[in-house]
């Protein structure tokens, strides 16, 4: 099978990673891939949110199927021009997809479907949100309803810093027209779970749960970042929770996109907080999570491409089709620069040492300089996933596999996987 990938970060290696192991035979191109990606199929340069150059690139290709990575891709209508010109592609639509790229509308369709989620009130006037906020106690959020690259969201812990975040979005636009318009959110208590399902419109195939690590720092402290690590699975979230999830969240939200006409095909990821009142939403994103893909994909032993490549061609999924996963668990650690997330330092030669036994590297912010040396282009450099029977043995070796990668100002978080950690140990 013929596959274009949009993207070029650590998610991408890692789907490019599982479609080729799904068919021996694949014939990959990836736009714009990396370094790592190289290795498996062609690169062709590309900016992910033009869909018009994709569209380009597609027709010169003629894929049997499109996967796309970002939301940026999604967010600029490739899905709808792909479908236009009749070439089968796995992702929703541009209306579809405001289910990540406008939280207000996610927030107004999760209410009228009757989705567990945080109260929330939408408001593009600081005047009214200040106001606003005096209904909520403080710890609250406030949240730029477009995309933002993942720093859209400020958790305040007083109404005083609600109102710095309100004005630094309305009245400074920080965040430009993504920040033109807000939430002021309630704040849920409990720990973050992130579920991810294939889905044709209506079946839903959901992925096994997983558990991002956002902050920066060991221990959880630091800034938020795009993500630092990433494990699956998460014994918080049973099979009878995630059966509860798909219920309570996936089908009334998936029944709500196609009766508003938006049917909504592809990955659908919701990020949920377990609160002692059962699974509410944080947010939905229209696509794979990064890092938990890398995590995710090395534990499918089931195909990917057979339930992507029957989306992309419209088909429904049937009662036969299933993900089967490997027992054991897996961990994913994410290896940054210094700097990262808000200035990272790029051009650092990187020195890739054997990876321990079990242990998976995939490329993120890496190039290629002209004498063929590997050094960091971006924030995130790499993800190494390390699959184990046992969870404490795929932390070790996630942290080990992330020290093999060496470049100066180096910096991860060998604590990935923590809390799970913690449980096993109380368990036994
Ligand atoms: P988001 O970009 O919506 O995923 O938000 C980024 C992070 O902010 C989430 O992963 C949570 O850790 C935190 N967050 C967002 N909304 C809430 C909320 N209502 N209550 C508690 N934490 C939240
Ligand atoms: N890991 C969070 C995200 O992909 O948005």
């Amino acid at each position: 099978m013929r596959v274009l990938l949009v993207g070029g970060g650590g998610r991408e290696h890692a789907l490019a990673w599982k479609l080729a192991r799904d068919d021996e035979s694949l014939e990959l191109i990836a736009a714009p891939g990396n370094p790592g990606i190289a290795s498996l199929g062609r690169c062709v340069k590309a900016d992910p949110s033009d869909a018009a150059a994709l569209l380009d690139i597609a027709r010169a290709v003629q894929p049997d199927v499109t996967v796309v990575g970002p939301e940026a891709a999604l967010a600029a209508g490739i899905v709808d021009r792909f479908r236009e010109a009749s070439l089968p592609i796995f992702g929703p639509t541009r209306a579809a997809a405001e289910i990540e790229t406008s939280k207000a509308f996610a927030k107004h369709l999760m209410v009228s479907a009757g989705v567990p989620t945080a109260r929330a009130i939408r408001h593009t006037d600081a005047a009214a949100a200040h106001r606003a906020v005096r209904d909520f106690a403080a710890p609250v959020v406030i949240k730029a309803s477009g995309l933002a690259a993942g720093k859209g969201v400020v958790v305040c812990g007083s109404l005083e810093d609600a109102d710095d975040a309100i004005d630094a979005m309305l009245l400074r636009g920080i965040h430009g027209a993504a920040g033109s318009e807000i939430l002021v959110e309630e704040f849920m208590q409990g720990e973050e779970v992130s579920l991810l399902a294939l889905t044709d419109g209506d079946a839903v195939l959901p992925m096994l749960p997983a558990q991002d690590h956002k902050r920066l720092l060991e221990g959880d402290a630091g800034p938020n970042t795009g993500g630092m690590g990433a494990y699956a699975p998460v014994s918080i979230a049973d099979a009878p929770l995630v059966d509860r999830i798909v219920d309570e969240v996936f089908r009334p939200t998936l029944g709500a996109l196609r009766e508003g006409g938006r049917t909504f095909t592809g990955l659908l990821y919701a990020g949920l907080m377990i609160t002692d009142d059962g699974p509410k939403v944080v947010e939905f994103n229209c696509r794979f999570g990064d890092p938990e893909t890398q995590a995710l994909l090395p534990l499918l032993e089931s195909s990917l491409l057979d339930p992507i490549a029957a989306i992309a061609r419209g088909d429904r999924l049937t009662g036969q089709d299933e993900l089967r996963w490997r027992a054991g668990a897996s961990v994913t650690t994410v290896v940054a620069t210094a700097g990262y997330p808000d200035a990272p330092r790029k051009g650092d030669l990187i020195e890739l040492a054997e990876m321990p036994e079990g242990a998976l590297l995939f490329h993120a912010g890496t190039i290629r300089t002209p004498s063929g040396q590997l050094a960091t282009a971006g924030g995130r450099v790499a993800a190494v996933t390390a699959v184990a029977d046992t969870f404490g043995e795929a932390c070790r070796r996630s942290a080990d596999g992330a020290a093999c990668v060496r470049f100066a100002g180096r910096h991860f978080r060998s604590d990935i996987g923590w809390r799970e950690l913690h449980r096993h140990a109380r368990a036994s």
